[in-house]
């Protein structure tokens, strides 16, 4: 069976990307095809109780203990979720992957990147994107839309402008195989058209495999 697609949205707090997955979802479904979307962290009981530490606000966490926590997770998901659905022929949707941890954890925390390369090659066991979506905002603007949106702030949402600022900017300048920018300031219908126009272009639409 052909090996299903894995595409991942990322970009900083209160970007759209859990909106544009989810209208990415409903485009896959429109063409025929039941998508998987998972976020991170999360989407294993115990990645789901690794989310719960990392995100709640009354545990600091040491920035090294933080990086393995975020990839513990991510290795649990990989194996036990996405390699097995890719596998399938199932196509894969994540909500952030490996370019949130060199954000968060190299250009927030200040983490060597040598390190992160090594130890989330770990965890993923070198699976890597079919396509890599970042959504460019200024973080001052995603938080306005979180604020505006009613939801409370998260222990890293928490962690000051200047780091979100430096997590901002490892997302702008990203490159590499299949990584590619969208403006994320475009109203919510042009931006999932944009994606899924990308989406078609590279031809990880189309796609024989079936689900459910
Ligand atoms: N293109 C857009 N233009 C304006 N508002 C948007 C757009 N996309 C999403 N929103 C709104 O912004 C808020 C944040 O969107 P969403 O939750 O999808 O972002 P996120 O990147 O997943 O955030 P988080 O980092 O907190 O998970 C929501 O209220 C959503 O309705
Ligand atoms: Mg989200």
């Amino acid at each position: 069976m052909t090996q299903g697609r894995f595409l991942v949205v990322e970009g900083p707090e209160g970007a759209g990307k859990s909106t544009l997955i989810r209208g990415l979802a409903e485009r896959y479904r429109e063409a025929g095809a039941t998508p998987l979307l998972v976020r991170e962290p999360g989407g294993t009981p115990v990645a789901e109780r690794l989310r719960e530490l990392l995100l709640d606000p009354a545990h600091p966490i040491d920035s090294v203990s933080e990086l393995f926590l975020f990839l513990a997770a991510r290795a649990e998901l990989v194996a036990r979720v996405i390699r097995p659905a890719l596998a399938q022929g199932v196509t894969v949707l994540a909500d952030r992957f490996q370019l949130s941890t060199e954000a968060y954890q190299c250009g927030g925390r200040g983490l060597e990147r040598g390190l992160f390369l090594a130890a989330n090659r770990a965890a993923t066991g070198g699976l890597e994107p079919d396509l890599t979506l970042v959504l460019d905002l200024p973080p001052e603007l995603g938080f306005d839309r979180i604020r505006r949106a009613g939801q409370g702030f998260d222990r890293i949402e928490r962690a000051g402008p200047e780091f979100h600022d430096r997590v901002a900017a490892v997302f702008r300048n990203a490159t590499g195989p299949g990584i590619t920018h969208l403006d994320a300031t475009l109203p919510q219908e042009q931006l999932l058209r944009a994606a899924w126009d990308l989406v078609l272009a590279r031809g990880l639409a189309a796609h024989p495999a079936r689900r459910g």
